[in-house]
């Protein structure tokens, strides 16, 4: 197993190229599912997430041609994915593969959609709390799907087809958001989504879903409307930057010092993160190209900070400004508001030297003098990269095992920061 080894105490200087975002890049494939004709991706990350949605999907009968891999190609570029749904041959997506992927579970929405018929198998548990699928299963049941719950797999029927309704989430929920806008597409007349996730993922999709000739207005606000058409054809869509990627660069800026120029990417899909990078006494310059983040030498001040669905502080950078936190001149207060027990990498970044008590839902951290390395064990995707931001401002070598968690979400990791002089390596085996 892959290992990644960082000796602290270097400052970073340089360009970091920002990838699509994964959580974009997810939802574009699965809805390749609604339509005959091919759906063409562009700047899509080589992440193992991306792989193992490619075998999901195959096992549906779904065709992936990658492009984008010809000789002196840039890694950097991202990847162009040729995707055909012309042939489902099966409507079934088993436990082996959904319970390694949530979003998998997603497939539902188009299969329904397009064949009248899926069988999904509950993504079960995660190492980041219950996470269920309720809200999901409502949304489908409102647009007449009937459902049953057999043998741990959601068995979802339309064979008369979806009916436009209207969609009440009690709760954000960004996969909700994404397979009721997926089912309504092909649904016969109009859908209303109220409380709708308002992240950039969600506007990403619906443009794409527009171009392959869907009717979404509303996408990026609360209240969405979907005009169901009778069918949907190709597109050709660039995935938009990673925001999370982009948020989890810039606070390893922060904490190990540095200039760094931020490529290809948007501030305004991160304000909220920008915004307390900036209150920690980061400088925070955002261009047409990019953002730039630098800090030179003055303290790291605390902060009090709250997840929330966007466009507030994302859940998926709250361990990341944890670590950044363990530096701070003073105490730090970070509430989780989205998901239990998100507090695995607290433990491992005690190891490190951090100060941090955790109430319920609020954790405490008390900044210190010195970080000092330590072995570490990556346990999800976001707690595992906030260890290797832990480390770059640590005295010494950490080792951060078990770090396919890092493989999903973050494309070349250990290339990126070792081109801005990070002292950073991959152990193989
Ligand atoms: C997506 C993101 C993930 C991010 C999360 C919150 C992708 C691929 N993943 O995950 O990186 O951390 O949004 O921004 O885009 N909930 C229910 N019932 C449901 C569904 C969700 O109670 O049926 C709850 C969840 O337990 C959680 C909250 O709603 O407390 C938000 O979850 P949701 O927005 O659905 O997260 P995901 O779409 O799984």
């Amino acid at each position: 197993m892959d290992r990644i080894r960082i000796v602290g105490g270097r400052r970073l200087e340089g360009t970091i190229p920002i990838s699509g975002a994964k959580n974009a890049t997810l939802p574009l494939m699965i809805a390749s599912l609604l339509t005959k004709d091919t759906l063409i991706l562009d700047n899509v990350p080589r992440l193992a997430d991306v792989s193992l949605l490619q075998r999901i999907l195959g096992n549906h009968g779904v065709d992936i041609m990658v492009g984008g891999k010809r000789p002196g190609g840039k890694l950097d570029d991202g990847q162009t994915l040729h995707i055909s749904a012309a042939n489902i041959v099966d409507t079934t997506a088993p436990y082996e593969l959904v319970s390694k992927m949530r979003a998998s579970f997603w497939v539902l929405a188009p299969l329904l959609a397009r064949i009248g018929e899926a069988r999904v198998s509950m993504p079960g548990g995660c190492a980041i709390g219950t996470r269920p699928v309720d809200l999901l299963i409502m949304a489908m049941q409102r647009l007449g799907a009937q459902i049953e719950i057999d043998g741990g797999y959601v068995v979802a029927r339309a064979p008369r087809g979806l009916k436009g309704a209207e969609i009440v989430f009690p709760k954000v929920t960004v996969g909700g958001t994404h397979t009721a806008i997926m089912a309504a597409t092909l649904a016969d007349g109009s859908t209303l989504i109220e409380n709708a996730a308002r992240e950039p993922e969600i506007a990403d999709v619906a443009l794409c879903l527009n171009k392959m000739g869907a009717r979404i207005s509303g996408a990026g606000t609360r209240r969405i409307v979907v005009d169901g058409v009778g069918k949907l054809s190709g597109a050709r869509h660039a995935v938009l930057p990673d925001r999370i990627e982009t948020g989890t660069y810039a606070m390893a800026v922060a904490m190990a010092g540095g200039d760094v120029f931020l490529q290809n990417t948007r501030a305004d899909l991160l304000q909220a993160a920008l915004d307390v990078l900036t209150r920690t006494g980061a400088a925070v310059t955002p261009t047409n190209q990019g953002i730039r983040i630098a800090r030179n030498g003055a303290d790291l001040r605390p902060v009090d900070v709250t997840t929330a669905p966007f466009p507030e502080f994302p859940t998926d950078l709250q361990a990341q400004l944890m670590a950044l936190m363990t530096r701070a001149r003073g105490t730090s207060q970070i509430v989780e508001t989205i998901f239990e027990n998100r507090f695995m990498h607290v433990q491992e970044l005690a190891r490190l030297g951090a100060r941090i008590q955790l109430h319920g839902e609020r954790a405490t951290i008390e900044g210190v003098e010195r970080l000092t390395g330590a072995p570490v064990m990556a346990t999800d995707l976001r707690a595992s990269v906030s260890l290797v931001i832990a480390a770059l401002a640590a005295e010494g070598e950490t080792l951060v095992n078990r770090v396919y968690h890092l493989d999903r979400g973050f494309e070349r990791l250990e290339e990126k920061l070792g081109r801005c002089g990070a002292a950073i390596e991959r152990l193989s085996g």
